[in-house]
């Protein structure tokens, strides 16, 4: 808490990019991300401050975000990696398996997600704002269909409760509202 009160506070001081204690680099190319390339709406919200700094995207299995992540992702993702993240053009998302074990860590899923990868992957910094990116790496995350015991991107509390998905049942529910 002590440490989210500093960065907050260090925020206040300097320009995204300034801050950031976490360093990006792109996926495929290894070269450094630079994020004032991101959106100007969307970038200081208290979870992309947090994630700049920690690498931990508070919105994992928040209720209050997951629908938003949903109609992002079902938006600008699904048409190439399937409904449910299950893989069509490009590789299913929602198993533990990853052709770039970066994306294991959230770390590496914002940089593939804001920089791209490789061939049709693009870059969405242009297109979704940081976080807008953070909600669409939650909706990810939610979608995953494998043992939560190998998900090292939820606390181990998370890990406890976290049901994986099930796309009969069409979870993460309440999406209409
Ligand atoms: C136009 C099609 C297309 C769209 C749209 C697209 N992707 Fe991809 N994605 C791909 C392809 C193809 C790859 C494989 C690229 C590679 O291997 O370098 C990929 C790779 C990835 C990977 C790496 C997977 C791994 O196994 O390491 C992640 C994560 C990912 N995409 C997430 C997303 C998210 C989240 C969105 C929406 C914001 C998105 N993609 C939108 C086609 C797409």
């Amino acid at each position: 808490m002590r440490k989210l009160s500093l960065a907050v506070a260090a925020f206040a001081l300097g320009t995204t990019a300034a801050i950031a204690e976490q360093q990006f680099y792109h996926t495929t190319e290894g070269t450094p991300l630079d994020l004032d390339l991101a959106r100007e709406e969307g970038r200081d919200t208290e979870a992309v401050k947090e994630f700049l700094d920690t690498g931990v995207n508070i919105y994992v299995e928040d209720p209050e975000v997951l629908p938003e992540g949903e109609d992002l992702y079902l938006t600008m993702c699904s048409g190439c990696h399937g409904h449910y993240g299950e893989g069509k053009i490009g590789p299913g998302l929602n198993d533990a398996y990853m052709s770039y074990r970066s994306n294991e860590t959230d770390v590496g899923l914002f940089s593939t997600i804001f920089g791209g990868a490789s061939g049709q992957m693009g870059p969405n910094y242009s297109t979704l704002t940081l976080d807008e990116i953070l909600k669409v790496m939650a909706w990810v995350r939610h979608l995953y269909v494998e043992d939560p015991a190998d998900a090292v991107w939820l606390t181990p509390e998370q890990r406890e409760e976290f049901t994986p998905f099930d796309p009969d049942a069409d979870g993460g529910g309440d999406s209409e509202e």
